[in-house]
């Protein structure tokens, strides 16, 4: 039994989806008591990886458990090490957490402490462990459906800092092969899209895809921290620019770890648009 939190989001979804289709025995964790489209068959346990002792009935008799940090629990909470602790105390086998490519290229940015914080505790937790350090989804492009629906306008700095964004659903894909096989006990992946564009290049491509013309607006640094202080907290917002603005050379190379273990290049960005078109119509 396989139990994946975060099972509603960019990556938990396709990595349901993954393992069910592979024939595991999947438990999907959602704080709601029925989370819409999830597959068939897949079971439901109501539990908040914010609170670590609702999680602690749900991994009993577990093999495998991801491990996935969504919104503010990627904030301060309870010690990462008691959740290990559960964990072992159940059973549980195997661990998979997604981290970011950030933990290992700025060690001392305070917006990843916590991750750090996870890392550090499933490396010492005794258990077999894989860490997934994803570079920038390219689901992070939702921010622009909605003037792209309505003004077909893409607003964001820095038009052309290219970084090589990541399809969630190749992280799903990873993760549900070191889920379920037993030869990556100990590794630490880099995941990456399979070329470095930057914002105004996506911004083409979801125009490409749409078959309709996308204006491209650069804003400011200035302007783009008080829009997305608006909904993230100010070291996220910093750091979040430090990397869009700045990237230091090896956040901009590809890295070779998707296609090691899927022995298939990353998902180009067009990919992700085409199945996600509906969100820019
Ligand atoms: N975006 C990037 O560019 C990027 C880059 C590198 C690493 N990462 C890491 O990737 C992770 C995010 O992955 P994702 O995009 O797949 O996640 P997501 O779609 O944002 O969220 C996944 C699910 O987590 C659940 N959740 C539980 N507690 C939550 C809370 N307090 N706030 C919000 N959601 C909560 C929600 O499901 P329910 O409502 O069903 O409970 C949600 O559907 C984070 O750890 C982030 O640091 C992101």
């Amino acid at each position: 039994m396989i139990v994946v939190t975060g099972a509603t989001g960019n990556i938990g979804r396709p990595l349901v989806a993954a393992l069910a289709q592979a024939g595991e025995e999947v438990v999907a964790v959602s704080r709601s008591a029925q989370p819409a489209g999830l597959p068939g068959g897949v079971r439901v346990a109501q539990a908040d990886l914010g609170n670590f002792a609702s999680i602690a009935p749900v991994l009993e008799g577990a093999d495998a458990f991801f491990i996935l940090l969504a919104g503010e629990l990627n904030g301060p909470g309870e010690a990462a090490t008691n959740l290990l602790d559960i964990a072992k105390r159940a059973g549980v086998k195997r661990v998979v957490l997604v981290s970011s490519q950030l933990s290992g290229t700025r060690s001392d940015t305070p917006s990843h402490n916590r991750l750090r914080e996870f890392e550090a505790a499933v490396r010492a937790s005794g258990l077999e462990y894989t860490i997934l350090r994803p570079g920038g989804f390219a689901s992070n492009a939702y921010a622009w459906s909605e003037s792209v629906r309505t003004n077909r306008t893409v607003f964001s700095p820095f038009a052309d800092v290219a970084l090589p964004v990541i399809d969630p659903a190749d992280i799903a894909d990873v993760a549900a092969v070191v889920l379920r096989e037993d030869d990556h006990a100990g590794q630490t992946y880099v995941l990456t899209g399979p070329e470095a564009i930057g914002p105004r290049r996506q911004a083409e491509m979801i125009a490409e895809v749409l078959g309709e013309d996308v204006t491209f607006v650069e804003l400011s640094r200035e302007d783009a921290h008080a829009a997305m202080s608006q909904f993230m907290p100010e070291d996220v917002v910093s750091g979040t620019l430090d990397v869009l603005g700045s990237p230091l050379p090896v956040e901009q190379q590809v890295s070779p770890d998707v296609h090691t273990v899927l022995g298939r290049p990353a998902r180009p960005f067009s990919d992700w648009v085409a199945r996600n078109l509906p969100a820019f119509k």
